[in-house]
């Protein structure tokens, strides 16, 4: 009998709680980086994990077994990246889709590890804050959608320049951004995509753009940015800055990134909906007066504030992490006779573009957890269109220096039965 994935979760979780923590991530990333010249990183602490930890002591984790999850590793990546800031990996599929090897994840919140894991074979890694920059492997591309913090790196830097000299680094510490440069200074990956909300730009009247800029810059990279609208892809309005590097020593300095352009199609949200849906996701009376009330408030003071309630021919609003609060920013109406309704997480997935194979039953996550994963999350086709171009852009550029990936695959080790590395030619 072929031995699958799902066996060796079972085998190894006693406690359901364990499956997310980092011992967990040790080994999936070991599982998952065997044959790619990665799994030295993991090794140790994988493996004493799993004395620790399995059922059976004859238990053999080395063999091959098959991932069977919606999202496997490929079995012949031709390039390495890594997934920071993961959250359900809405960045993992098209780079995956790509042929690309995950060689590391980071995620801190549990039930998005959960999602993360029933989906892609892998839990990742907690607060990446904690995380030593050296202990991740090598690779050619780091993607991340870093949370919007709510202050300002400007604001870190004066403070910073108060007291002692600093590097410019120094000017990016106490954030996540940091965490992302300190991560490209050690490993220096040939790209980088990273994703924000648009207002980054506006941010301390444009401040805090200018220095996440410049540092990269400083990094060696020639950076590219773009406020791409998820409306062209899915029946929802979602403008989200994208911003794209390329490391010098594989680039020459004058090259020209252009973003894709978005298809001239119209979406309409009535596609996604289902037409059967349970009536807990409808409004209660208290709720629906609650928000005609605050809207109607707001409307008098001159306000635009207020719910959503969508055209269904039309596209929604963003989908955002609060939707499970109320669902106000996007209702849908059912007719005069009955309150609107929210949409149930299976349209939240379409609504943020991910594929159908894309599971989100029986994994043991709330509907309140799927709410804040979608609207957290990045909407899939517009990853994928941007991926597509810094793919062909690396492979085939006119400008690059160097081919960017000149090998057929990256497999630099292969295990054998007993898990012992053996040497292949190229
Ligand atoms: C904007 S969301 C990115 C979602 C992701 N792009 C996706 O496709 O689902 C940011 C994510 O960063 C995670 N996060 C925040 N601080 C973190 C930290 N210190 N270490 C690891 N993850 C963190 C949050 O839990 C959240 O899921």
């Amino acid at each position: 009998m072929e031995l699958k994935y799902s066996d060796i979760r079972k085998q190894l979780i006693q406690k359901e709680n364990q499956w997310t923590d980092d011992g967990t991530a040790y080994v999936t990333h070991y599982l998952q980086c065997r044959e790619n010249g990665s799994s030295e990183y993991y090794q140790n602490e994988a493996h004493s994990y799993l004395e620790d930890l399995a059922h059976e002591p004859q238990f053999n984790y080395e063999i091959p077994f098959k991932y069977d999850v919606p999202f496997p590793p490929p079995e012949k990546p031709s390039f390495k990246f890594i997934d920071l800031f993961a959250g359900i990996g809405g960045f993992r599929i098209p780079f995956q889709e790509l042929n690309g090897k995950c060689v590391f994840s980071s995620e801190w919140d549990k039930y998005a590890k959960k999602t993360y894991d029933a989906n892609f074979g892998e839990v990742p890694f907690g607060d990446i804050t904690k995380i030593d920059e050296s202990k991740i492997p090598n690779h050619d591309i780091l993607v991340g959608g870093f949370p919007c913090q709510p202050f300002s790196i400007a604001g870190v830097s004066k403070k910073n320049s108060l007291g002692k000299k600093h590097g410019f680094l120094d000017e990016t510490q106490g954030t996540l951004f940091f965490d992302i440069c300190r991560i490209l200074k050690e490993k220096k990956p040939k790209a980088f995509l990273l994703e924000n909300v648009k207002n980054l730009k506006s941010h301390d009247k444009g401040n805090t753009f200018k220095i996440i800029e410049q540092t990269l810059k400083k990094l060696g990279y020639i950076v590219f940015n773009k406020v791409l609208n998820a409306k062209y892809y899915v029946p929802q309005n979602r403008e989200r800055i994208f911003i794209v590097g390329f490391s010098k020593e594989y680039f020459n300095e004058s090259i020209v990134f252009n973003f894709p352009k978005p298809p001239e199609s119209e979406h309409r949200i009535k596609t996604i909906l289902q037409t059967s849906v349970h009536d807990k996701y409808t409004l209660t009376d208290k709720l629906w007066s609650y928000l005609q009330n605050y809207a109607q408030k707001h409307r008098e003071k001159g306000n635009g504030f207020g719910f959503g309630l969508v055209d269904k021919n039309g596209i929604s609003r963003t989908l955002s992490a609060r939707y499970y609060k109320d669902g106000s920013e996007i209702l849908i109406p059912q007719g005069r006779d009955k309150n609107p309704r929210r949409l149930v997480p299976e349209e939240c997935k379409k609504l943020m573009g991910y594929p159908s194979s894309f599971k989100i039953k029986d994994i043991g996550v709330s509907d309140t957890q799927l709410y804040k994963q979608f609207g957290n999350s990045v909407a899939v086709p517009v990853v994928r269109e941007v991926a597509n171009a810094m793919l062909s852009f690396m492979n085939h550029g006119p400008n690059a220096k160097v081919e960017t990936f000149p090998v057929d695959n990256i497999y630099e080790e292969v295990l054998n039965e007993q898990g012992k590395k053996v040497e292949v030619s190229s």
